[in-house]
């Protein structure tokens, strides 16, 4: 295989594991911000991608994708369920989101991660030029950066988690929480969402590893480990192109006129997870609609959630919950032809989301717990005539960001009512003063802003490294590739 001066290493490599017979393949925009964030960036830079191409058993040969090679990992079935189904997503994904469901601590997990990890670790090791810059995404792959410096010394590691990372009193449940750490600090550069995980880290390696640091720099076996927020992005130039294409302005027509052009529209689209807060939002529009504060006639929801996890135990029973919610609101509240709610359990193209998201009044995202949260972002950038109102949990990273959205605290369900409510009675010029700032904010933080920060900041931290081997300068390239784009 050849080799790339940029490697991102992440679970899933973003496509479809069903290639079309003649080979072609196109970016399959999975439903999952890490996807959605890197495939803006990656579809134009000479790199390579090592990740899971989905399904089990041997890795499908793959095509190129423009500029981007794909290097896939194969998983077993019993790889898949201890590394994927069990540790990531059992143990580290609801620890890392404050413990909104109980994390699930199964010994037999831990050897399965770590193998797997060390498979990541050695297609990255095998495709990664001399002095490369590997760029590994996520809790999935916490230990990676750590087994990549054993196995390739020259290489620059940057690793960056999309999720939250918890406060010390959570993460310190982990049975593994060591080796965790000692992974993850395996790389030059650690990035976070938001300056509150990077605090977190530097008081755990102070607990666990005795290494004394600041918020920014960590001391880890004579190295220096440099940490800080990197908040993510979208595209924002590619969906207010998609926004201005015909197909979308019809189709949005068409979904108003279909929904009832008189009607408030209230959006929400989520992967349907226990950490989006959908039961919070139904529980404040079912009340409302009891209160008679607003009314069938004058307002209808549309919930898109698009199916996630399905085989992880936790996510089982929410389905079948909020499937239960929306019909118990469609049958109360509903009338004929006139539902309270939509309900879409379905993935969607781009263009039919940006459609969605002009047809919106009012745009609710209210997770419990969110690393960032690109939907929100999504819903500002399709915004072009600064209409429309964004309601948003303020334990979403993207509330860091976007201080002129409705902030709420979604366990406040009062709270979160009166939002909704003042959210849809809102004045145009409020809604336009504030759309406008939060447009104007995410068209400057982008998602190329963001990759170009980062991978100067790993340039950088390369750079301050004591010796810094001759090849390492090779992997600035890629830095100003990204920057050229611009
Ligand atoms: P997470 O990473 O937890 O899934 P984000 O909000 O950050 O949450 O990212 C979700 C991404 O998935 C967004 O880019 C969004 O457009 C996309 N997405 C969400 N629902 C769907 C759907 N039904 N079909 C296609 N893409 C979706
Ligand atoms: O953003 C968090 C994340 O776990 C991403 O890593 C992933 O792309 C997305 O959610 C979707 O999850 P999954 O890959 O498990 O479908």
């Amino acid at each position: 295989m050849r080799q790339s001066s940029l490697v991102v290493v992440a679970n899933r490599l973003p496509l479809d594991d069903n290639a079309a017979p003649d080979g072609a393949c196109e970016w399959r925009r999975s439903p999952g911000g890490l996807a959605s964030a890197l495939h803006a960036i990656l579809q134009k830079t000479p790199a390579t991608w090592v990740g899971w191409a989905g399904g089990v058993g041997p890795a499908p040969q793959l095509p190129d994708i423009g500029t981007l090679r794909l290097r896939p990992v194969a998983l077993s079935e019993p790889e898949l369920r201890g590394y994927y189904e069990g540790f990531a997503n059992s143990t580290l994904w609801p620890l890392y989101h404050d413990a909104v469901e109980p994390p699930v601590f199964d010994r037999g997990w831990w050897e399965t991660y770590r193998a797997v990890n060390r498979k990541f670790a050695e297609a990255a090791a095998e495709v990664a030029e001399p002095g490369a810059a590997i760029w590994v995404q996520d809790y999935h792959l916490q230990l990676v950066p750590q087994l990549l410096r054993e196995l390739r010394p020259d290489l620059l590691i940057g690793f960056f988690m999309h999720v939250p990372f918890p406060p010390p009193e959570l993460f310190m449940q982990l049975p593994r929480r060591v080796e965790l750490m000692r992974g993850m600090l395996g790389a030059d550069l650690v990035g976070f969402q938001r300056p509150q995980a990077a605090h977190n880290v530097a008081q755990l390696a102070a607990k666990l590893l005795g290494s004394e640091g600041a918020d920014d720099a960590i001391p880890v076996d004579g190295r220096v480990v440099r940490t800080g927020a990197f908040p993510v992005s979208i595209d924002v130039a590619e969906m207010r192109t998609m926004s201005a294409r015909p197909y979308v302005i019809n189709q949005a027509r068409q979904l108003r006129h279909d929904l009832g052009l008189h009607k408030r529209v209230l959006l929400s689209v989520d992967r349907l997870d226990y950490t989006k807060g959908i039961e919070h939002r139904l529980t404040a529009y079912s009340e409302l609609l009891r209160d008679g504060r607003i009314k069938v006639r004058d307002t209808v929801m549309v919930q898109v959630a698009v199916p996630s996890r399905e085989r992880v135990e936790s996510y089982w029973g929410l389905r079948d919950r909020i499937e239960g919610e929306v019909g118990r609101i469609n049958g109360e509240y509903g009338r004929v032809g006139e539902p309270a709610i939509h309900y879409l359990n379905q993935p969607f193209d781009r263009a039919d989301l940006a459609a969605l998201y002009q047809t919106a009044d009012v745009m609710v995202v209210t997770p419990l717990r969110d690393g960032m949260n690109l939907v929100a972002k999504e819903y500002v950038a399709a915004r072009p005539e600064d209409t429309g109102a964004l309601v948003l949990s303020e334990f979403a990273g993207a509330a860091d960001e976007l201080d002129d959205a409705f902030q709420v605290n979604p366990h406040d369900v009062d709270g979160l009512k009166d939002t909704l409510l003042h959210a849809m009675n809102a004045d145009p010029a409020d809604l336009a003063r504030r759309m406008a700032a939060m447009r104007k904010y995410i068209t400057r933080h982008d998602i190329l802003a963001w990759a170009r920060d980062y991978l100067r900041a790993l340039d950088h931290t390369g750079r301050l490294a004591a010796q810094v081997p001759k090849q390492r300068r090779r992997a600035t390239l890629s830095t100003q590739q990204l920057g050229a784009r611009r």
